[in-house]
Formats: structure tokens, C-alpha cells, sequence
């Protein structure tokens, strides 16, 4: 199963009876019986219990189907507790099961909702244990999710676990706290402010191709994973974007996140045993004790940083996410001052965001471009005419790049990192003529959206950034057909980064290489969380 099924999985076995799903009135026949429990013996505490659980686990996941099923939506048929997990996982195939340079990876990569879409429709119904979610891929009910009827529509919890692994940052939070975090981050997501830090990115991906040259064997070759290596310039990266000029101390406390990062996913993997995480096993307390040299070490950064902010008010160079989140935490208005435990959390946050996203990007970009030498050189040929002799792009150059960037599109188009997402309804709520009861979960599948022969053409499967010539509104038959980085308010706060980071790196790897893919190269889409390849990405560079 992968880690993607696994997350919603957590999001189902933790919140397991307490979901809102609803039936409203009933739930409110029930609850304050449950509410006033303490009044009644063990005895009938137990019976009120168990009828509670016969009801989320058996009536109604039945009366949720027939609410559905009125509406013309069926999916596959709920099976007691555990929905249509062992479906999914059996849908899945081997890890070891061939797979050709192919890209349609759709079938592969999310089989269910392959299989599920083309028995039942573009809307489904799907049952992650006791919690249903509806399946939408219809780009006008995407854009009322995201767009026209967002206040409708909230993210769901990050399960502890979860939120050990990315942090309660910015993309977990809701309502007040979110808007006015997501106020203040924005501040260095700026491109004018990213613009600033373009030489300080350049020096770091100009050191990487260095030491692959060195790397060169005599006939002037050298095969690299490529995948490893853009985790490390990626990291880089988003540590100046966050720490700034106390880039050197930030490394050192991500270096510790990374490591903690390790233990939480180890915790994460195994199988959930209520209050596992507390319990001191030897994994379970080298993980808090690095969350505590985390927050311990960030705490003293943090002041460090204060007290230099306080001597030096000048406004020059980019601002960095530390400096505007202690600013923010100066704020006179105690209740929207941002908390030191805030800025730890958005830092882990960051981490994980910026980390693994954008390696991916640049990962699945280098092996298209090596698969497709034709796009290679063309995306080599616009390079040299912007940039002529500099080494580094600058600001102007990037903007400049428009194939590279129809190529970065389709690329995020058939490899989107992230390959879903999901909304629950606050309230009861119209989509098209879909009556969603308060609390209705919906899978939004990017992946299969940007996969779809009617909205892209019989030529979906194939690697044609010319599609992206006219613009992303222009590339499919609806403009919602393309949404790597999500839509609306809670899009990516980290787009403008990704892309200047993704053009500037693969510019500069023209402007040095030509490449193509490693006869060890086995095309492996997998989602573990992100979507990655399974099997790396050696690639072999010449020098031009
Ligand atoms: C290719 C690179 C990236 C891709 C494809 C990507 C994709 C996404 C998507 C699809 C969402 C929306 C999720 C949803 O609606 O549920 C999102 C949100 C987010 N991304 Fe990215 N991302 C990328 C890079 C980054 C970077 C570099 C950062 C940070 C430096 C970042 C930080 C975030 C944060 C904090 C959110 C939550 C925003 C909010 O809820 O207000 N991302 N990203």
C-alpha cells in the first residue's frame, strides 16, 4: 500500500467513530446522551458504546450509500470496518511488476481510482474504513470546490502522527490562525522578493555541477542520481529561504529535523497502536530528544535573531521567512502575535514542503528531457540565446525562459508531486446537483485530472510541452484541467519559488550537459507521499 493509502488510512483509524459524518439529527439525538455519560453505570456506558459503534460502523455507512445511490453515485460496496482498503491495496500492483518508459501511470500508480472511474464514473463513491470520500474529478465542481464555493469547504485534520512528520504549520491549520499565518509568510513568497535570492540559489546549484564535473570519467561521462542531488540543492535552498542570513545555524537545526524526520517516519510506517508514540521505546525517545534539540536550538536562533533584528533595521536583501514570523511575533496584539512554538512548527513545515516537492520536480523534468532530446535541445538552444556567456541566469533571463517553462508544466502535469488532495464539506452544501451532507469528505485526484484523454486530447499520455504554448489556460478543454499546485486560497504558498528554483537549476544543467537516462534506469512512478521514482534516476551527463 502506499504511504499516500496509508495517510488516508491514519485519517481514518484516528479519527474513527468521532466523524462528523453526520446525520445530523440523529447525531444530535445521540450525542448529549453520550455527552451526560458519566451519570450512567459502566454497564450501560458500555451498551450506549457499543450501539454507537454499531451505528458509525454498520447503519451508517448503509444510509450514506442510499443517500448516494438517490443521486445516480455508486462506488464499490462497504465492507465492515475497513471499507475498501484491502480493494486498494489489492489493486495495487507488485512494487516489482514491470513497467515501460510509459506515461501513463494512472493505472500504476493510483489503481483504484483507475479501476473505480471506469466502472462508476467520474464521480465515485470510495470507503477509506468507516469514512466515505467522493471521489470528483469534474473540472466544474473543482472549480466550485476550490474557487466559487470555498467557504463551503475546509481541509481535513493532519493526524498527530502526521503532524509530527510535516509539522502543524501552515498547510495543517484552519480559520483564523491560517489566514493570518498565511498573511505573513506570503511576505517572502513574493517573486520580487525570491528575485533576491537568485545569486544565492545560482552559487549553490553552480557547486553541485562542479563537483559532477569532477565526477567525469576520460571519455568526458559521468552517471549521476540525479534524485539524491536535487534533494540536497533543494534543501539548500529552502534553508536561505527560511533561516536567511543565519543560514549556517538553520542548516544545523534541518540537519537535526532531518534526522527526526526519520524516527517519525519509521513511527508512522508501523501498524497504529493507540498511544504507541508515548510509550519509550528506544526509537520513541531519540525522536523526542532530537524534537527537543530542534525546538531548543531554534528557540536560541530565534533570540539571536531578535536582538540583531532590533541593531539592524535596514531593509536591504530578501526577507527571509524567520525574519517576517519574529516580526510577526513582536506584534502588540497578543492574539495574533505569531508564538516561538508557531515558528518551530512552520519551519518543519517548510521543510518537508519545500524539500521534497521540488526535488521531484526537477527530478521528473531530468528524466523527461534525457527520454526526449528533441525538447532537450530546444530548452538548450532558448537557454544560451536569453543567458548568452553569464554562467547564471539572471532575474530577467528566468523570466525570459517561456520553453523551459511549458516543459516544467507538462512535466508537473504527468508527474505531479503531490497527487491528490482532500476537502470536507463544513456545511450542507450543493455541488452541480450533488447533495453533500455537512461533513462529506472529497478526494480531488490531481493526478487523474491531468491524466484525462477529454480534457487533454488522445495525445495525454505523451510528453508534448507544446501543449503549453498558448498559455495554462489554453493547454486543455478547461483551464481547471491543470492544478499541480492546488487552486484557490490554500493554493501553494511555495509556487513562485519552486519555479524559479526549477528553471534556474535546469538552465544551468544545459548550459554545462547533455544528458540521457542510464541503461540501469527502470521507470518506476511510485507515491511515497510525494510521487517519486521508485528506483532513483541515474542519468549519464556529457560535458558539451
Ligand atoms: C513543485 C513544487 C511544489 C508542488 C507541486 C507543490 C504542491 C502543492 C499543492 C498541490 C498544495 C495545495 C494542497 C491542497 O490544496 O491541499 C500545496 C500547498 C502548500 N505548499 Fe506546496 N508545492 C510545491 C513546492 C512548495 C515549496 C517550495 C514550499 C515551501 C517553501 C511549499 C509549501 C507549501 C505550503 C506551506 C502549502 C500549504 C498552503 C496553505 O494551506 O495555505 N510548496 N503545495
Amino acid at each position: 500500500m502506499t504511504e499516500l493509502f496509508e495517510t488516508i488510512l491514519f485519517v481514518c483509524a484516528r479519527r474513527g467513530s468521532s466523524s462528523s459524518w453526520p446525520l445530523r439529527n440523529e447525531g444530535s439525538e445521540i450525542d448529549p446522551v453520550f455527552k451526560s455519560g458519566r451519570q450512567f453505570s459502566g454497564q450501560i456506558r458500555y451498551s450506549l458504546n457499543s450501539y454507537k459503534v454499531v451505528i458509525n460502523l454498520c447503519w451508517r455507512p448503509r444510509r450514506i450509500q442510499n443517500h448516494f445511490l438517490k443521486q445516480g453515485i455508486r462506488g464499490p460496496k462497504y465492507n465492515f470496518l475497513l471499507g475498501n482498503l484491502k480493494e486498494i491495496a489489492d489493486l495495487q500492483p507488485s512494487s516489482s511488476q514491470h513497467f515501460s518508459l510509459s506515461h501513463d501511470i494512472v493505472p500504476r500508480v493510483f489503481s483504484f481510482y483507475h479501476h473505480w472511474k471506469n466502472i462508476y464514473g467520474a464521480t465515485f463513491l470510495v470507503w477509506f474504513g468507516p469514512t466515505v470520500r467522493v471521489s470528483i474529478s469534474d473540472p466544474t465542481l473543482i472549480r466550485d470546490i476550490f474557487l466559487v464555493k470555498s467557504d463551503n469547504f475546509e481541509k481535513i485534520e493532519t493526524p498527530p502522527s502526521a503532524k509530527k512528520l510535516e509539522g502543524d504549520g501552515l498547510s495543517s491549520l484552519r480559520g483564523e490562525k491560517w489566514a493570518h499565518h498565511r498573511k505573513i509568510l506570503t511576505q517572502t513568497f513574493y517573486s520580487e522578493n525570491l528575485k533576491l535570492m537568485i545569486p544565492t540559489m545560482g552559487k549553490s546549484m553552480k557547486d553541485m555541477l562542479t563537483k559532477w564535473s569532477s565526477k567525469m570519467s576520460k571519455d568526458g561521462k559521468v552517471e549521476i542520481e540525479v534524485s539524491e542531488w536535487f534533494l540536497s540543492l533543494s534543501e539548500e535552498v529552502i534553508t536561505h529561504t527560511v533561516f536567511g542570513s543565519s543560514y549556517e545555524d538553520g542548516k544545523a537545526i534541518f540537519e537535526l529535523q532531518a534526522q527526526q524526520l526519520v524516527y517519525a517516519t519509521n513511527a508512522f510506517h508501523q501498524l497504529f497502536i493507540p498511544g504507541f508514540r508515548f510509550l519509550p521505546t528506544k526509537k520513541n525517545i531519540i525522536s523526542w530528544k532530537l524534537d527537543k534539540d530542534v525546538r531548543n536550538s531554534l528557540m536560541k536562533l530565534i533570540e539571536h535573531r531578535k536582538k540583531s533584528l532590533e541593531c539592524d533595521q535596514s531593509e536591504e536583501g530578501p526577507k527571509d521567512l524567520l525574519e517576517v514570523m519574529i516580526k510577526a511575533s513582536n506584534s502588540t496584539y497578543s492574539n495574533s502575535a505569531i508564538k516561538v512554538d508557531d515558528i518551530v512548527e512552520e519551519c518543519k513545515t517548510m521543510f518537508l514542503a519545500g524539500k521534497y516537492t521540488t526535488s521531484n520536480l526537477l527530478t521528473w523534468t531530468t528524466i523527461l528531457l534525457a527520454m526526449n532530446p528533441h525538447w532537450q535541445q530546444l530548452a538548450r538552444d532558448e537557454v544560451f540565446n536569453v543567458c548568452g556567456a553569464r554562467d547564471t541566469p539572471s532575474k530577467d533571463n528566468i523570466a525570459k525562459l517561456k520553453t523551459l517553462g511549458m516543459i516544467l508544466n507538462e512535466s508537473l502535469r504527468l508527474y505531479p508531486p503531490l497527487a491528490a488532495t482532500i476537502r470536507r464539506a463544513k456545511i450542507d452544501t450543493t455541488l452541480g446537483t450533488l447533495n453533500l451532507p455537512q461533513g462529506t469528505e472529497l478526494l480531488i485526484p490531481f493526478i487523474g485530472i491531468h491524466h484525462d484523454a477529454e480534457l487533454w486530447g488522445d495525445d495525454v499520455n505523451e510528453f508534448n510541452p507544446g501543449r503549453f504554448a498558448r498559455g495554462v489556460a489554453q493547454a486543455a478543454k478547461s483551464p481547471m484541467a491543470f492544478m499541480p499546485f492546488g487552486l484557490g486560497a490554500r493554493h501553494c504558498i511555495g509556487q513562485n519559488l519552486a519555479i524559479i528554483q526549477a528553471k534556474l537549476a535546469i538552465a544551468m544543467m544545459l548550459m554545462s550537459f547533455s544528458f540521457e537516462l542510464a541503461p540501469t534506469y527502470q521507470h518506476a512512478p511510485t507515491i511515497l507521499i510525494f510521487l517519486c521514482p521508485q528506483y532513483g534516476a541515474p542519468i549519464i551527463f556529457k560535458k558539451l
